[in-house]
């Protein structure tokens, strides 16, 4: 199996249905520990519910954040982890990451990028007034929300959706898009040495 990482630093039901989708026996990957840089992120019950090791990077106590991902990559590398799901991951990953998994991080974003990048792609989209949002999942490159794209999922805005309603819309395309998405890319061999 494919040994991945996911980072998440809220929720996380991007993780859990990554981690559920991995369960089924021809899933050819395993997520083998949960990266956070909020001990208190939900991401962390669901990770302990999962008995799956969860790694706390606090970015506060280096002085810098390539200090941070170099000692983060120290674990990653202890754990042999060859790939990386960025779930709800708040941060921008700096050249030591990003250079030592080259075209191996992967980012879901809940906009159809290049539209609405950055921190509120959902209500962005919802207050720009379009009638079609979805979703991305992307390659991480040293751009915010840049990086190729490997597919995408429209989901539409109806007249009288809520934010709430459309933000509901785009987690059930998430949760269906981002475990198919991966699977393809391990059978690929994206992640392969
Ligand atoms: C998801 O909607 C994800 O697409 C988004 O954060 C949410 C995390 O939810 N990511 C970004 O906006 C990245 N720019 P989750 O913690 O429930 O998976």
């Amino acid at each position: 199996l494919t040994r991945l990482a996911v980072f998440a630093s809220g929720k996380g039901s991007n993780f859990w249905a990554l981690s559920q989708a991995m369960q089924a026996d021809d899933f050819p990957a395993e997520i083998v520990f949960l990266v956070v840089d909020h001990q208190d992120a939900p991401a962390v019950a669901l990770a302990q519910q999962l008995n799956l090791p969860v790694h706390y990077l606090n970015y506060a106590n280096f002085k810098s954040r390539q200090a941070a991902e170099q000692s983060l990559l120290t674990t990653l590398q202890a754990y042999r982890v060859q790939g990386i799901l960025l779930a709800g991951y708040m941060r921008i990953l700096g050249e030591t990451l990003i250079k030592a998994y080259p075209g191996r991080i992967v980012n879901i974003h809940p906009a159809l990028l290049p539209n609405f990048p950055g921190r509120e792609g959902i209500k962005d989209a919802y207050e720009a007034g379009v009638a079609e949002t979805g979703v991305t999942i992307h390659l991480v490159d040293a751009g915010i929300d840049t990086g190729p794209i490997v597919a995408q999922a429209p989901v539409r805005r109806y007249p009288r959706d809520s934010l709430a309603d459309l933000t509901e819309r785009i987690h059930a395309s998430e949760h269906e898009l981002y475990p198919k998405t991966v699977q393809q890319l391990v059978e690929k061999g994206v992640f392969n040495p």
